[in-house]
C-alpha cells in the first residue's frame, strides 16, 4: 500500500511515474478562455500527502495555475457545511448528470441542476455560501479554499477577467437558473463569484493536501485545523465519485476508483479516505475536460500501488 510503505517507495513512484508520462503528447490546452492557453503544455507536477501530514512531489509541482473547477467539491463542502445535506439537496441535485461540464443542467420539476460538481450547479452552490453580498461571500469562499489548503490564496486576476470577458456560457446557465427558481441569488453578481472562485491560484501540492483533507474527515493533515464535519467530508467524496468526472465518470471509478474532481487549466485532485490525497497539474486535456497525463497517472498508480476503493 502506497501509504504504508517506506517513504523514498513513494517518492520513487511519483518520480516513476512522472517519467513514463512526460513523453505524453495526447490533449488539447483549454482555449475557450483565452488566458488559459498560454499554459506550457510541459507542465506537469505530481503530489500526495498522507494522513500524517507528508509532502511528496514529482516534477514541476510548484507551478501555479488557476484552480477552476477543482475548486467546485471544496466550496460544495463549505455550502454543505452552513445548510446541511436536505437543505442542499433542495437546490442542487446528487445525480450523476452523463453531460458535458458546461450542458445546461434543470431537472425537471424542480429545476434544481443535476449535481454540484457541474458548471450549473457550482453557480448554484457557490452563491449558497451564507452572505450578506457578494464580496463577503466570495472572501468567505476564498478563506475556505485556504483552510482546505492549509494556507492563504490568492486570485490569478488576469485568469479572472479572462473568464468574465468570454464566460457568455455560464452568465447563460445563472439566467436560466434564476429564471427557474433554483439560483438563490441574482445571476450577474452570482457568476462573478464563481469565475473568481474558479480564478484562485494553487500549486499541484495545495491541490494535495485539499484532497488529503477529505480523506482525513474533513481536518487538514499539515495544519491540524478542522475545517468541515466528518459528515461532510464523506457526503463531498461521495458526490466526487459519482459526478467528479463529469461524463468520464463511470470509466474513472471502473479504471481508478477513486473520488476525484479535474479542472480545465490542468488540475486533478483525488483522495483515498483515510489513506492520503493525491493530485496532477498538466494542462493537455481530453474531449471531456480532463488533464490527459492526470488520467494518465492516476490509472498508472491505481493499479501499481491497489489504490481502487472497490
Ligand atoms: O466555468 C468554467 O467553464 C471554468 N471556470 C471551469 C470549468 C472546468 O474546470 C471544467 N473542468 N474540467
Amino acid at each position: 500500500m502506497i501509504d504504508t510503505g517506506p517513504l523514498d517507495v513513494i517518492s520513487a513512484g511519483l518520480a516513476e511515474v512522472h517519467r513514463l508520462l512526460l513523453p505524453l503528447t495526447d490533449g488539447e490546452v483549454a482555449s475557450y478562455i483565452p488566458k488559459l492557453a498560454l499554459a506550457d503544455p510541459q507542465d506537469f507536477g505530481l503530489a500526495l500527502v498522507s494522513m500524517d501530514g507528508h509532502r511528496y512531489q514529482a516534477g514541476r509541482s510548484a507551478v501555479r495555475f488557476s484552480i477552476q473547477s477543482v475548486s467546485k467539491p471544496f466550496v460544495y463542502a463549505l455550502a454543505l457545511a452552513e445548510l446541511g445535506l436536505d437543505e442542499m439537496h433542495r437546490w442542487v441535485g446528487n445525480e450523476p448528470s452523463g453531460d458535458a461540464f458546461n450542458a445546461i443542467s434543470l431537472e425537471r420539476g424542480t429545476g434544481r441542476p443535476a449535481n454540484p460538481m457541474i458548471n450549473a450547479g457550482a453557480i448554484a452552490t457557490t452563491n449558497l455560501v451564507p452572505a450578506g453580498s457578494p464580496e463577503e461571500r466570495f472572501a468567505r469562499v476564498l478563506d475556505g479554499l485556504g483552510a482546505f489548503a492549509g494556507r492563504r490564496l490568492d486570485v490569478d486576476e488576469e485568469v479572472y477577467l479572462s473568464e468574465s470577458a468570454s464566460g457568455d456560457r455560464n452568465r447563460a446557465l445563472a439566467y436560466l437558473m434564476h429564471a427557474a427558481g433554483s439560483l438563490r441569488t441574482e445571476p450577474r453578481a452570482a457568476v462573478e463569484t464563481y469565475f473568481r472562485q474558479c480564478a484562485v491560484r494553487v500549486d499541484t501540492v495545495d491541490l494535495a493536501v485539499m484532497a488529503a483533507t477529505l480523506a482525513t474527515g474533513g481536518v487538514n493533515p499539515v495544519t491540524g485545523r478542522r475545517v468541515v464535519p466528518e459528515p461532510v467530508a464523506v457526503q463531498v467524496l461521495a458526490v466526487m465519485a459519482t459526478c467528479g468526472m463529469y461524463d468520464a465518470a463511470g470509466d474513472w471509478l471502473v479504471r481508478v476508483g477513486l473520488p476525484a474532481k479535474s479542472g480545465v487549466s490542468g488540475g486533478l485532485t483525488a483522495a483515498s479516505p483515510g489513506r492520503f490525497g493525491l493530485a496532477c497539474y498538466s494542462p493537455p486535456l481530453d474531449p471531456t475536460g480532463s488533464p490527459v497525463r492526470a488520467v494518465a497517472a492516476l490509472r498508472e498508480m491505481s493499479g501499481r500501488f491497489g489504490m481502487h476503493l472497490m
